[in-house]
């Protein structure tokens, strides 16, 4: 049993479909964008669920090896499964119990929605830049806190509901859909990314995502919730200095503003500031060692 007491064993992410469209162009966009991106020997896609990104990544650094390590065997099998996924190495590797067995050199580290379900976020972290000798650079996406207020809220009403008892597991979906009616804007942004995934592949069924969205955002047993703050804190404890959050700054209308109000674009008042007015879902982190002083 992993420490998240199976959870991605019963519901490996993402299920039934890939990322949203959005995400996924956005996130190669970005990775191309960057100079350093066609430099790595090798991508580490850590916590690489059933391969989602590890596609994206494969598109972004079409010679890099490609490490996709999941501590999930559920996940794993289905993305040995994907036929629009060749040419990686998946590794079944828990990050909380150590490094890699082998060190890999000249990497990106690629951390998608991994280290908020970790209990501990500092030993897997620490050990995924331990398993790597040089990092070219790392991408981090964290859930954002104030853009998860309400599903903070709803997780909480639940467990102090009892929801936690995962023998109770319909309970727990009944209890949940009734507390989100609670909570409108949360309702209707679920119900609006469950159309978006049966509009892009018509063989899924919506309330099939609803219950697989209701376990991934309110019944996951470790979700924390990071602010700006917190999120350079942990980087910055593990060795890495976060040089840009470019998924936050695309909000040209709240970028404008601040600058306008003379805050240091790209600084972690600005981000901290940029969070709170944009209230995204997660944040990407664009991170260097910190020992480097420039990403060339
Ligand atoms: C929400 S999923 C994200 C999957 C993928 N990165 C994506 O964005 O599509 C989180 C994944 O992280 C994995 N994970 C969490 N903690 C881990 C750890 N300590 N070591 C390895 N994998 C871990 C889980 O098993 C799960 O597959």
């Amino acid at each position: 049993m992993t420490k998240d007491g199976g959870f991605y064993e019963r519901f490996p992410y993402p299920l039934n479909h890939t990322h949203h469209d959005d995400a996924q162009t956005t996130l190669l966009r970005i990775l191309r964008s960057t100079d350093i991106g066609s430099r790595p020997k090798a991508v580490l896609d850590a916590g690489c669920g059933t391969g989602a990104f590890s596609r994206v990544l494969r598109a972004a650094f079409p010679n890099a090896t490609i490490y996709s390590v999941d501590r999930s065997y559920a996940s794993l099998s289905r993305l040995s499964q994907r036929d629009d996924l060749t040419d990686i190495v998946p590794v079944l590797h828990d990050f909380e119990s150590g490094p890699l067995e082998r060190t890999i050199a000249d990497v990106v580290i690629f951390c998608h929605g991994v280290l908020h379900h970790c209990e501990q976020p500092k030993v897997a972290l620490a050990n995924i830049l331990r398993s790597c000798r040089k990092i070219e650079f790392a991408w981090i996406w964290l859930y954002s806190q104030s853009g998860r207020y309400e599903i903070e809220m709803i997780r909480k009403v639940a467990t102090e509901l009892g929801r936690t008892e995962t023998k109770k597991e319909e309970y727990g979906f009944e209890l949940i859909r009734e507390i989100r009616s609670f909570f409108p804007s949360s309702v209707a942004a679920d119900y609006q990314l469950c159309r978006n995934y049966t509009t892009e592949n018509n063989a899924l069924d919506a309330e099939m995502e609803d219950r697989l969205m209701i376990a991934d955002r309110y019944m996951n047993p470790v979700a924390k919730h990071y602010s700006v703050g917190a999120a350079f804190k942990l980087l910055s404890q593990c060795g890495l200095r976060v040089v840009d959050a470019p998924t936050l700054s695309g909000s040209v209308v709240a970028s404008e503003f601040l600058e306008r109000r003379g805050v240091r674009p790209k600084g972690m008042k600005y981000l901290s500031l940029l969070e709170k007015l944009v209230r995204p879902s997660g944040i990407g982190y664009i991170a260097v060692d910190s020992t480097r002083s420039t990403i060339d």
